[in-house]
């Protein structure tokens, strides 16, 4: 039988990340993401994605160490980016980076899982930069360099931005990274692990896996929340909410940052940053409309918000401009698309399904 979407069908053993829709319960590498998010941070959680398990001290302090120094984009990487067109689609800049990046690789082909883990650092700490690089460049602005001793996060904010980010930001921005590491067989996942699958290489993969996220049904939903917001109107009061939804609803146009495949109740992601729109009192109208839309969805269709609901506003908050919150989600996916390519590789089938033929057949010319 066909299952369109494939929904439901699982198509792999994986020891990455296991969810539970129904509960609303995500776990990475066994460990469930509400701790995770309390005392861990997202470059712990890439060694844990990478190496399916925690690292003991020393070890954390050298990976950090690695992980930090692979901070540094070859030079010909900016001027190559200087010359794309600057009203174009980031996620489009940021494939096409990545795959200017392979170019600067010797090794590029190397599938051996001790080369597939250096590749998989690097561009993980690298990834950060070209989205900061990028909005640097189209602003006319100089591209200035990483402080290599600082994080991930902390460097990210302070590249895209120009100033350097305060702890509470630098660990909201952090927490947001851990938060959007890994998902399982997502879209943007299994098209990374098609691509690998015949032997392609990483950089491959991860070009596949940016070209899936792009779309409105996977990671540009936290775009498209914001403008959403804009269209019913920053200072918008119940009633006008109501309408939008009702007219939507009537329609068939989908709100954004509702509904998931997998999850059936709120998604844990989306609770767990809406806890930090709380800790840091930012209960704006912006976050009164999406408390009623929630609300609404619950009640007319029992759909619930999934994590790109909050983030949008969360980021936001950091500087961060909308057309830049796709990228982002690719910031942070980077590190989960290389935990499942180097799962992948380790076990390797082609992946190569079948299709139902429904077309005409035994035509004559
Ligand atoms: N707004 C309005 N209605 C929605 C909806 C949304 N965001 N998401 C799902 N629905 C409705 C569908 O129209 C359908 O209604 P029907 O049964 O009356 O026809 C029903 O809910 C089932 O939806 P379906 O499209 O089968 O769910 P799916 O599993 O294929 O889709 C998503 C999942 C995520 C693609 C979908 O919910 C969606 O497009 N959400 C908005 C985009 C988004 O936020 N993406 C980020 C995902 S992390």
């Amino acid at each position: 039988m066909i299952k369109p979407g494939l929904e439901g069908i699982e198509v792999a053993e994986s020891s990455i990340c296991y969810i539970d829709g129904k509960r609303g319960y995500l776990a990475y590498r066994g460990h469930p993401i509400t701790n995770l998010a309390q005392k861990c941070d997202y470059e712990t959680i890439c060694y844990l994605l990478l190496f399916g398990k925690f690292p003991k001290k020393k070890e954390q302090n050298s990976f950090k160490q690695t992980l930090r120094k692979q901070q540094s984009l070859p030079p010909s990487i900016i001027k190559v980016m200087r010359c794309f067109p600057k009203k174009t689609n980031t996620m489009a800049v940021l494939r096409t980076a990545i795959s200017t990046l392979s170019l600067y690789d010797k090794d590029m082909n190397a599938l051996e899982r001790n080369k597939l883990e250096k590749k998989a650092i690097s561009t993980i700490a690298k990834l950060p930069l070209l989205i900061a690089a990028w909005h640097r460049i189209k602003q006319g602005k100089s591209v200035e360099p990483p402080n290599r001793k600082q994080s991930i996060a902390w460097n990210f904010l302070y590249l895209y931005t120009g100033k350097k980010p305060t702890q509470e930001e630098e660990k909201l921005f952090d927490t947001c990274l851990l938060l959007h590491a890994e998902h399982g067989f997502n879209a943007s996942t299994f098209s990374s692990r098609v691509t690998v699958a015949t032997l392609s290489d990483y950089y491959s993969g991860i070009v596949s896996a940016i070209g899936t996220l792009k779309g409105p049904l996977h990671g540009g939903a936290n775009q498209k929340v914001l403008a959403m917001l804009k269209e019913i109107g920053l200072n918008a009061t119940k009633t006008k909410v109501d309408a939008f939804v009702k007219k939507c609803l009537k329609t068939k146009r989908l709100i954004m940052g509702i509904g998931h495949r997998v999850y059936k109740v709120k998604d844990p992601r989306a609770k767990i940053l809406e806890s930090y729109i709380h800790e840091l009192g930012w209960k704006d109208n912006r976050y009164k409309i999406l408390k009623r839309i929630e609300e609404l969805m619950e009640q007319e269709k029992g759909l619930y918000p999934n994590v790109d609901f909050f983030s949008g506003l969360v980021y936001s908050k950091l500087g961060i401009a909308p057309e830049d919150f796709p990228p982002v989600f690719a910031a942070a996916r980077i590190s989960g698309w290389s935990a499942h390519i180097l799962e992948q590789l380790g076990d390797n089938r082609l992946i190569r399904p079948l299709s139902k033929y429904v077309g005409k057949k035994r035509l004559t010319l």
